[in-house]
């Protein structure tokens, strides 16, 4: 039998993170550079059941009956097997990769998943839709990750820019024109569940506070969305710097990503912000493409260990 593999893109949130938790809309953006990819082959001489994981990238190399019942590939494999009616899985292995970053708030966990629930799915010749694969990914998220907003499961998924607020459908953002943005890591790692933890400690002791600021982050995310579809870039960047402000008044930046929200604007983006949980992991540039080079440049100087060039735009 071939190997079958898939493939699922890295994600940046444009506007809305953490008050996307609290029922405030978000948009995302799919980020095709860097993509995890998974890669299901059968092994005819092994015991029916017999799981054998290998992923490189986190020196991980075990029979799936070895890893904890709370791993996420785990989590994945028995939801998937109890959605399709699978009680025991043919012998086979399972080879993960990805070249997103870990823990920088470009999805990579969830990316991770989509490709295996896709690679696994189809070789157990039961291909799901794309629904069921988001919501496959969102059931491991919420062990993962306390309680996601089921954003980036959604925009990995589809691969698409998306306006989503949690417990509705999304929608797709229909862009008029292209935009490029600068994508750099501060080299900070950083756990979403526990920022997000924090978030809700500060939520729980302050309410007031907070649901403004939510609300704020929210009004954002809305008014971003009709300057998208138009493409707008120069007011686009200056909601994205204004959503700093807020995320830095929330507690979720740190002094290396404004030191590069700052370097980015002063070397001519139309603005800047952290993109994901925050405290580390990336910030975001909205730029001319005329500009990439010399505004990247800049951003290495700041401290950026990583820069990635992407285009949001139409099909
Ligand atoms: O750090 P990331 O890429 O997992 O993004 C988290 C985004 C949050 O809004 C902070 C959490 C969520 O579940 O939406």
């Amino acid at each position: 039998m071939p190997a079958i593999s898939a493939t699922a893109p890295g994600k940046v949130i444009l506007f809305g993170e953490h008050a996307v938790v609290y029922g405030f809309p978000a948009i995302a953006a799919p980020v095709t550079q860097v993509r995890a990819k998974a890669i299901v082959l059968a092994n005819p001489l092994g015991k029916i059941g017999q799981v054998e994981i290998d992923a490189p990238d986190i020196d991980l190399h075990s029979p799936l009956s070895e890893l904890p019942n709370d791993h996420p590939f785990v989590v994945l494999f028995s939801n998937l097997m109890e959605r399709l009616g699978v009680k025991v899985m043919p012998a086979c292995s399972v080879r993960i990769t990805s070249s997103i970053p870990v823990a920088a708030g470009l999805g990579s966990g969830a990316a991770v998943s989509v490709a295996m629930a896709r690679a696994l799915s189809s070789f157990l010749g039961h291909s799901l839709p794309n629904d069921q694969i988001s919501d496959l990914a969102y059931q491991v998220e919420k062990k993962y990750h306390g309680t996601p907003s089921g954003i980036d499961n959604t925009v990995i998924t589809y691969s698409k820019p998306v306006y989503y607020m949690r417990g509705q459908p999304f929608e797709r953002l229909e862009l008029l024109h292209s935009f490029t943005l600068l994508i750099a890591d501060s080299g900070i790692k950083s756990q979403t569940r526990r920022v997000v933890e924090d978030v809700r400690q500060g939520w729980q002791s302050d309410r007031e506070h907070y649901d403004k600021l939510f609300d704020l982050i929210g009004q954002i995310s809305r008014q971003a969305r009709g300057l998208i579809e138009k493409g707008r870039s120069q007011e686009i960047g200056s909601l994205m710097t204004t959503n700093h402000q807020v995320l830095k008044e929330l507690g979720v930046s740190c002094p290396e990503l404004d030191r590069l929200v700052k370097a980015a604007i002063s070397a001519g983006a139309s603005g800047a912000k952290l993109s994901g949980a925050g405290r580390g992991g990336n910030m975001i540039a909205l730029v001319q493409p005329e500009d990439a080079d010399a505004i990247s440049e800049t951003l290495r100087k700041t401290g950026a260990t990583r820069i990635i060039t992407t285009r949001v735009g139409p099909d």
